[in-house]
């Protein structure tokens, strides 16, 4: 007994001894000195930008708002997403025909045959994974058709909810040769899983082609157009640029599977679709009624890019396939065409109306220049073939448009062989921004904010292109979009910030992921049939894109910047225009931080000042479909004392601090 009280004795010796030594050393904690009349380098208005590739149902069964899988029979197998009711599943009924010769764009189309008025041919689409449709929205049906000599018959489109229900329909009475019909219905109910009947009544043969649903609510209601709350939580980003069209996507699995930029513009109904390369790209998310209609096409994504303020960044196939595929390379003395549409597309974005490519964005509806700038050539190549292939383009594109700022590759990797060999070869290349891309686990965002601290300042640009914390592996299944990753990432980007004179692009990748159709994780924005929702790391990426400031300004303690000492990391910045001192500070670790800052400067500091905090105290919090802002930013107030900020840091967070000047 006496032991033990002796026991508790000194342990309670310990512990206040413990409390006096934490108290102290807390008060010891040096104030952090912002130098803001001296401010550093501009940070680029690239600097936070958006990464699109079609991957996950991003475009076709995401953004691209039609409703129709399989809308013109031209999947590897032409009957994928229909079925047919009929009893006797007699395949005479619905018939594809092949025209290959004479309209190699689109050559299938369905023949349907109805023998008598009492047995009407009935088609069903279930759309991607479903067509979810709103109530009191209008939908857009229409259909390509060609009815036969001595037919007649009517086209009843019909919604069927989930449920059984019929929630719209409308009737087409088709005639003659082909033509497109269009009829508009609405849905008498909200259903995330609908599908659509098309029904032919009467009696003779029909050709049809193109059948396609799109909702009324568009984004800024363009028939055809995008899901307007994605587009709207891209906007909300307010991103430096938009990169497209991907991502592996542009190498192809193979060169014959290449995205090809011209075959995505023009009529919708001419655009030949190739399979999506992430159609069986993971044997564990095997995905094989992937397609690329390119419905979003490159018209498209200049004109999004536009809409929500972006640069776009457009990335073209430079005659290799994916090296982690077929690795496929075209030869050198065949590179020709492969650059004739690098330079073709930098006319078809800002050549005169009276260009042969501009004359085209001009028929499109756009006849004044997408003001392109940027260039990105290849993906994520590696190795000499890359190289020598590089150099050809860029010798011919800086021939003609010296103006355009070309983007090159330093492979997959962030380090290791492909990634020295790149650095060294890119030396000796007039590379100008080098696109590295890092997918590592969330330590390694945070031990690497600093990475860029030591960079060479006298060599090229960095675009730090793709990134994200995997929480398990690199394309694990089982990745989360969780707050440790998020965390992480935000500790990592005011590494970014912070050489804002090195780093002047950054992306997250990848950017959309349909909860049904997803074939890699982590995904910046998820989404059903109807809704979608930002991930934390979609917030970090919104706190640190819209309020990015202009210049960079020293942010010390102990005369060194903040890189992890004590969990924290931090970066300023001077947003000139709002005349505002923008602090943001990470503390990646479990306890509270009390940190004072003084602003070192002679102007006047407004007392009243606001901050916005992202918190969880959750390292595998996430946000959901259920609960999409579990993990969202805080906005609150705050006084300064003159020049001084008593910063009150909360356990696991990233808070912004605004601070306005006179
Ligand atoms: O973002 C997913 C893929 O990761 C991209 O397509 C590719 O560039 C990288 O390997």
């Amino acid at each position: 007994m006496d032991v033990m009280i002796k026991k508790t004795r000194s342990l309670g010796f310990v512990l206040v001894f413990l409390a006096i030594f934490v108290s102290t050393s807390a008060q010891n904690i040096k104030p952090v000195m912002v130098n803001v009349d001296k401010p550093l380098t501009e940070i680029q208005p690239t600097m936070w930008g958006i990464f699109f590739e079609d991957i996950n149902f991003g475009a076709d069964g995401g953004i691209y708002a039609e409703l129709i899988k399989n809308r013109s029979f031209e999947f590897y197998n032409p009957r994928m997403g229909w079925s047919i009711g009929m009893e006797d599943n007699d395949s005479s009924h619905f018939q594809i025909v092949n025209r290959k010769h004479n309209y190699p764009g689109n050559p299938r189309f369905a023949r349907i045959r109805v023998d008598e008025p009492q047995k009407p041919v009935r088609l069903t689409n279930s759309g991607f994974r479903g067509i979810g449709v709103k109530a009191g929205v209008d939908y857009h049906f229409s259909i390509m058709a060609s009815v036969k000599e001595n037919s007649k018959l009517t086209i009843r489109a019909e919604l069927i909810s989930s449920g059984g229900d019929k929630l719209g329909e409308t009737l087409i009475q088709p005639n003659g040769n082909w033509k497109k019909y269009q009829a508009t219905f609405k849905s008498s109910a909200t259903d995330l899983k609908a599908h659509i009947n098309i029904w032919f009544e009467g009696q003779g043969v029909i050709d049809v082609d193109m059948i396609s649903l799109f909702p009324g609510d568009t984004w800024k209601n363009r028939p055809g157009g995008l899901r307007a709350d994605l587009v709207q939580l891209l906007a909300d980003l307010k991103p430096g640029f938009l990169r497209f069209p991907g991502g592996c996507i542009v190498e192809g699995h193979d060169l014959s599977v290449r995205y090809q930029w011209k075959k995505t513009i023009g009529n919708v109904e001419d655009r030949e679709l190739i399979v999506n390369r992430w159609n069986t790209e993971f044997a564990h998310r095997l995905t094989p009624d992937y397609y690329q209609t390119f419905g979003l096409g490159f018209f498209e994504y200049f004109q999004l890019a536009e809409d929500i303020g972006a640069q776009p960044l457009p990335i073209i196939n430079c005659g290799m396939a994916c090296q982690f595929n077929t690795a496929e390379v075209v030869p050198l003395d065949q590179l020709d065409p492969y650059i004739q549409d690098a330079l073709d597309l930098i006319e078809f974005a800002n050549g005169p109306e009276t260009s042969e490519w501009g004359k085209i964005r001009t028929q499109m509806g756009h006849p004044g220049s997408f003001n392109l700038k940027y260039l990105g050539i290849g993906n994520e190549q590696w190795g000499p073939q890359y190289f020598e292939r590089y150099i050809l383009f860029e010798k011919a594109i800086k021939a003609r448009y010296p103006e355009i700022t070309l983007v090159s590759s330093a492979g997959p990797q962030p380090d290791g062989d492909l990634f020295n060999y790149a650095s060294g070869a890119l030396k000796n290349t007039r590379a100008e921004i080098v696109d590295e891309h890092y997918y590592r686990p969330p330590v390694w965002f945070r031990e690497n904010a600093a990475r860029y601290d030591n960079y060479d300042r006298k060599g090229f640009k960095i675009f730090a292109g793709e990134y994200a914390a995997q929480s398990v592996g690199t394309a694990s299944p089982l990745n989360k979009n969780n707050w440790d990753c998020a965390l992480s990432e935000a500790a990592f980007m005011t590494g970014l910030e912070r050489n804002a004179d090195v780093v002047v692009m950054s992306s997250y990748a990848p950017l959309f992921a349909h909860v049904d159709g997803w074939q890699w994780t982590p995904d910046l924005i998820w989404f059903n049939n109807l809704t979608s929702f930002g991930t934390p790391n979609y917030y970090v990426q919104k706190l640190f894109s819209v309020n990015r400031g202009d210049y960079v300004l020293a942010m010390q303690r102990n005369n060194l910047p903040l890189t992890g000492e004590d969990g924290i990391y931090a970066s300023a910045a001077l947003d000139k225009s709002a005349n505002e001192v923008i602090l943001k500070i990470v503390n990646t670790s479990d306890k509270v931080k009390n940190q004072e800052i003084v602003l070192n400067t002679t102007r006047k500091v407004l007392p009243k000042a606001r901050y916005i905090v992202l918190q969880n105290n959750k390292s595998d919090g996430m946000n959901s479909i259920e609960n999409p802002k579990a993990i969202s930013p805080v906005e609150k107030e705050f006084t300064l004392k003159g020049r001084k900020l008593n910063a009150t840091l909360e356990p696991y967070s990233l808070s912004v601090y605004r601070i306005k000047l006179k």
